[in-house]
Order: C-alpha cells, then sequence, then structure tokens
C-alpha cells in the first residue's frame, strides 16, 4: 500500500515525537519531568465544567451542531472580541468555530493554497503553518527571525519570485514559542504587505490573554484596513486551561472565513453543542480565573529564570505566553541538548530546531508544570550540565 507523496515530506509532529521518547522513559520507570509541550497542569475552571455538565444533559446537543458554530457560540465570540479589543464583527460571516485552532491553521491551507504554491511562514514557528504547506504539496518559504529584531518575522527580505507564488503569510504574536511581542507599526507593516502582494494574512493568536508584567497583548484587527486581508486564529486552550476540549475561532475577513467554512463542512460536522456552550459560559463570565493564570505564569517565567540565571544561562524574560525561549550552551545543537536533557537529567524540553530552520542554538521550556517540578527540573539540567 502506498501513501500519498506529502507523507513522505511531512516531518514527524514535534509533540508526537516528543511524547513517544517521554513514553519510552516513562514504560522504563523513569521519573520524567515535562517542560516540553504548552498544555496547562490547572484544570479547566470549575464553572467550566459545570456549564459543560448541564450541556450535555440537553439533547438537542446530542445531534448535529450547526458546521460554523452554532449562532449563540459566534455571538459570543464577537461580543468578546467586542468587549476585549473593541472590534467589531459580523457573527454570521466574519466570525467561524473550529475545533481548536490547530486545525483552522492547517484547513486554511486546503482553501486557499494550490499544489505547488508557497506558505509564508516565520523561522521559528508553530510546526502546522509548514505541515499544513507540505499537506496541500505546497512549499513553504521561512521568513527570517533574529533575536537582534525582536524575533519578529522578516517579511520584507521574501524574493519576489517566492512572492509571486505565495498565498498565505502567517505570524503570531504574543509568539509560540520565542515570547516575543508585536508593536502595531510591525501589524500594520504586514497589512500593508499582505494587500501589496494579494496574501491572506494569517495571525495566530493563541495566547493574547497570557500577558505579563502588565503587558496586554492587541488584535490584528484592531489596526486600519485589517479585515480586508486577514483572519485572525484565537484559541480557549490556553486561556481557559481547554486544551482537551479543542475550542477555538477564526474570525476577520468575510471571505476567508467562507472558504474556511466551506473546507470544514465538507471535512468536519462541527464541534459538540455542549462544548461550545462551556465555552460561552468561559467567555461571558468573570475573566478572573485568567487574571489568576497570568499570575502563575509570571511567577513560574521568574523562578525558571532566575534558575536558569543562578547556573549561567541568560534569557530575556517574555512579556506573554507559556513559554521561556532559551539560548543553549556552545557546543551543542537543539537537538543534541534537548537529548542530553532528556537522558542524563530526564527532563524533557523543545529542540528549536523543530520550530523551523532559526530556531536552531535554542531550547523552549514550557511553564505548564507545578512549581516544585520546574525547580527540580531546573535543579536536574544543572547537575547534568556539571559532569
Ligand atoms: C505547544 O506546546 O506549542 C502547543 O501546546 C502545541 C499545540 O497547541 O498544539
Amino acid at each position: 500500500m502506498k501513501t500519498a507523496r506529502n507523507l513522505d515530506h511531512l516531518p514527524p509532529y514535534l509533540f508526537a515525537q516528543i511524547d513517544a521518547k517521554r513514553d519510552a522513559l516513562v514504560s522504563q520507570g523513569i521519573d520524567v519531568i515535562s517542560l516540553g509541550i504548552g498544555d496547562p497542569d490547572i484544570p479547566t475552571p470549575e464553572h467550566i465544567v459545570e456549564a459543560m455538565a448541564q450541556a450535555i444533559r440537553n439533547p438537542a446537543n446530542h445531534r448535529y451542531p450547526d458546521y460554523a458554530g452554532s449562532k449563540d457560540y459566534r455571538q459570543a465570540c464577537a461580543g468578546w472580541m467586542q468587549r476585549r479589543f473593541g472590534v467589531e464583527l459580523d457573527p454570521a460571516t466574519e466570525v467561524l468555530a473550529l475545533i481548536g485552532s490547530k486545525e483552522g491553521i492547517a484547513h486554511i491551507q486546503t482553501a486557499f493554497v494550490n499544489p505547488g504554491d508557497y506558505v509564508l511562514a516565520p523561522s521559528i514557528g508553530y510546526p502546522v503553518y509548514s505541515g499544513g504547506a507540505t499537506l496541500m504539496h505546497a512549499q513553504t518559504y521561512f521568513m527570517p527571525m533574529r533575536a537582534e529584531n525582536g524575533f519578529l518575522a522578516e517579511f520584507d527580505t521574501v524574493p519576489g519570485e517566492i512572492l509571486a507564488q505565495a498565498k498565505i503569510l502567517f505570524i503570531g504574536y504574543p509568539n509560540n514559542p520565542t515570547g516575543a511581542i508585536a508593536t502595531p507599526e510591525y501589524f500594520d507593516a504586514a497589512i500593508a504587505f499582505c494587500k501589496e502582494h494579494d496574501l491572506l494574512l494569517v495571525h495566530d493568536n493563541a495566547y493574547s490573554e497570557l500577558g505579563f508584567d502588565g503587558y496586554v497583548a492587541p488584535s490584528i484587527l484592531e489596526r486600519p484596513g485589517a479585515k480586508e486581508v486577514a483572519i485572525e486564529m484565537f484559541s480557549l486552550s490556553k486561556t481557559y486551561n481547554m486544551t482537551g476540549w479543542r475550542i477555538a475561532f477564526a474570525c476577520g475577513n468575510p471571505t476567508a472565513i467562507k472558504a474556511l467554512g466551506t473546507v470544514k463542512n465538507n471535512l468536519d460536522s462541527g464541534q459538540f453543542g455542549a462544548i461550545q456552550e462551556a465555552a460561552i459560559v468561559a467567555m461571558e463570565s468573570s475573566q478572573d480565573c485568567v487574571a489568576q493564570m497570568c499570575v502563575l505564569y509570571q511567577r513560574r517565567r521568574d523562578l525558571v529564570l532566575d534558575a536558569l540565571h543562578a547556573i549561567g544561562i541568560e534569557c530575556e524574560a517574555p512579556k506573554a505566553t507559556i513559554y521561556v525561549w532559551v539560548k543553549i550552551p556552545e557546543g551543542y545543537t537543539s537537538a543534541s541538548f534537548a537529548e542530553k536533557v532528556l537522558t542524563e537529567a530526564h527532563v524533557i524540553v523543545t529542540p528549536g530546531s523543530g520550530y523551523g530552520p532559526d530556531g536552531e542554538g535554542f531550547i523552549r521550556i514550557s511553564l505548564t508544570t507545578p512549581d516544585e517540578l520546574l525547580l527540580e527540573a531546573v535543579r536536574r539540567i544543572k547537575e547534568t550540565m556539571a559532569k
């Protein structure tokens, strides 16, 4: 049996590969601490779980949901965007429910990309930007991202011949994995660039709510003219500790939302209605639980930075996200450092090279592990490096 050629070009999914390594060690009875995937360790807030418990008993939710998301869900998303960012959206045409933003990021490529086209992805970015392109028999052009430029993807360096075949430009700030944030001027330049080159701009805003030191992240849709070229992906996963629920939404340019909806209604039948109801409660009730998560992650961030500092590893304090992006010591590649830390310290960190070419030389530490385990992990890394 011969599988499609595009699968041969698809690298193993970064986190599936890391999980497999972890499982192999755990099955040998080894106590592994994972600072790998960004998967909140704190449960979904009780009021959201309770809303789900009620919604699941409603027989109306046992039938097929609306393909695009229920009217109430899309209205709640639009209301949240209005309250949070002052962005006005028509829930009927400018909002679409997603089964997690990961599927939206992959499927928007089915809607816009033809075989042989280019997708412009940050050279350090969520692996699904390029994986989605490969699944479409398309190519990825990695836009440079450098520390000295604040890890802002340098779209203005993309060669003309690539641009002529490009369909989508992906960016995401607050950035996974670097924790970098973008200025309004950067967003304006990206919007102007996409208008000039007839590109769909997809802004991945999965970490908008997790800001530190008073930082409040914007939506790209706040910027003038954004809706003419951009859609934004929001996820409830990290904001409300709902990674397992698979609930998110895309919003913005109505042509792109319609096209993504067309792909999806041919591929899936929408997200379970009860999950949408719980998500409405998440977005419409008090946001204190989100503020508490910011306090928790900021504390963990500082704890990790202090511990790394104590062992001679310096890194910038991110203003947002749930990650710390760390330059590795001389003499290692990202993969060899991550491998050493895994096999000798039994700590999982994510090799930066898994996020694209400019990620080489870095690892990512996720803050979604209890404080005492985070500290124990850094202690183990220190011990390993001292050997
Ligand atoms: C991450 O660790 O980058 C994310 O949690 C992975 C994901 O959202 O799929």
